[in-house]
């Protein structure tokens, strides 16, 4: 069985920090979020894994490599163009050939991993395995509609959901997916969905069971989402400090605090579940529950909580606390040195600011 990772897309709901970067590299608890995916493919088993990248190969192949720092092989395959999932199954046909495999969302986090899921797909051999959880807001997914434990339907982001059981962004396909993807045309958003192949399959007699999964699961494409996996990882982090840290005598640690290698704690305040990235530094500052901090950072006369902040940014004397925030790569936030008292910004585009 081989693992695919679907890492290309547009990103459209994480900009500005996909104009410049790929959103499956934003990291989660200062790790990206595409390793969390490898990572549970290969517990699961599995160590052949093709990722499916379009234009920003470049910066997910640096990221990743050949796979060996996992023990597994990963092969890239490049998409043309992002025109859906199925797409993406069918740009692969030539890496899979006939083998089983799961399709994993580079861009999701599933809390429990894959290991029984992929054990139950290898055991009850149906030709797919779809996962499906309980959301509030299912026009925004893919929806399955059951009869017992029988999918009927499925439909992409349906105006009138018919039940709220969402798509889980893993999926498992036997070679029979090839010709479904080949078989349908594209939707209205002109994307080959895998719904419509999954769909496909269903009504050609094929077998696609469901697993309802009952653990937390995030699709991380929209900002809430990133923070909402942030705090998800971070809740389940274990305290740690790491070589070369220093924390003086006037700050204080609070709770589950994940110090990386160098980094520095002067007379501030860090409350976790919170991690402080390799030489970042905190000084006279106030750092709240469910913050990551990335490497290379300084925090100086600021408040912040609930947020992600990307790696070599600096955020400077600032008078307010910032919250639900993702602060990208290399950016800084200061306090303007002299009146007037105005809002100064230079902001890339599609940012957003939020100001009281
Ligand atoms: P989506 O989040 O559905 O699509 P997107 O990345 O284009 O984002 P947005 O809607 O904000 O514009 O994609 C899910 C995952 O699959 C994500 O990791 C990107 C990847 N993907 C591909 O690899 N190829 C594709 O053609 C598409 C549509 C997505």
């Amino acid at each position: 069985m081989k693992g695919l990772i679907l890492s290309g897309g547009r990103g459209t709901r994480l900009r500005p920090i996909t104009h410049t970067s790929a959103k499956q590299l934003v990291p989660v608890a200062n790790k990206p979020i595409l390793f969390y995916g490898i990572e549970a493919i290969r517990d699961a088993g599995i160590t052949d894994i093709g990722i499916v990248v379009g234009e920003t190969h470049k910066e997910i192949r640096a990221a990743v490599g050949d796979g060996s720092r996992w023990g597994v092989e990963v092969s890239y395959i490049e998409q043309p163009d992002p025109l859906g999932l199925a797409h993406a199954v069918l740009v692969s046909e030539e890496y899979l050939g006939t083998d089983e495999f799961v399709m994993y969302l580079g861009d999701n986090l599933i809390m429990a991993g894959l290991k029984e899921l992929v054990a139950s797909f290898r055991e009850r051999r149906p030709n797919s395995q779809i996962l499906l959880a309980r959301v509030p807001n299912p026009n925004q997914f893919g929806v399955a509609e059951l009869e017992g434990d029988r999918i009927v339907r499925l439909e992409e982001k349906p105006k009138t959901p018919r039940s709220d059981l969402a798509l889980v962004g893993v999926y498992m396909f036997d070679r029979h997916v090839f010709e479904a993807a080949r078989s349908i045309k594209p939707s209205a958003r002109g994307e080959l969905e895998i719904t419509d192949a999954i769909q496909w399959l269903i009504d050609h007699g094929r077998r696609v069971d469901p697993t309802i999964v009952t653990g937390w699961w995030k699709d991380t494409g929209k900002l809430e989402d990133m923070l909402e996996a942030n705090r998800m990882v971070l809740d389940r982090l274990a305290e740690r400090r790491e070589d070369g840290v220093e924390v003086d005598a006037r700050s204080e640690i609070q709770f589950k605090v994940v110090l990386e290698q160098g980094s520095r704690i002067i007379n501030s305040r860090v409350q976790g579940p919170a991690i402080i990235g390799r030489n970042t530094t905190i000084v006279n500052s106030y750092v709240g529950p469910f913050t990551s901090i990335h490497y290379g950072c300084r925090v100086e006369n600021s408040e912040i909580e609930h947020s992600i902040v990307l790696e070599e940014s600096s955020v400077l004397d600032i008078g307010h606390r910032i919250a639900d925030s993702l602060v990208g790569k290399g950016v800084t936030i200061s306090r303007a040195e002299r009146k007037p008292r105005v809002l100064r910004f230079m902001l890339g585009d599609h940012s957003v600011v939020g100001v009281l």
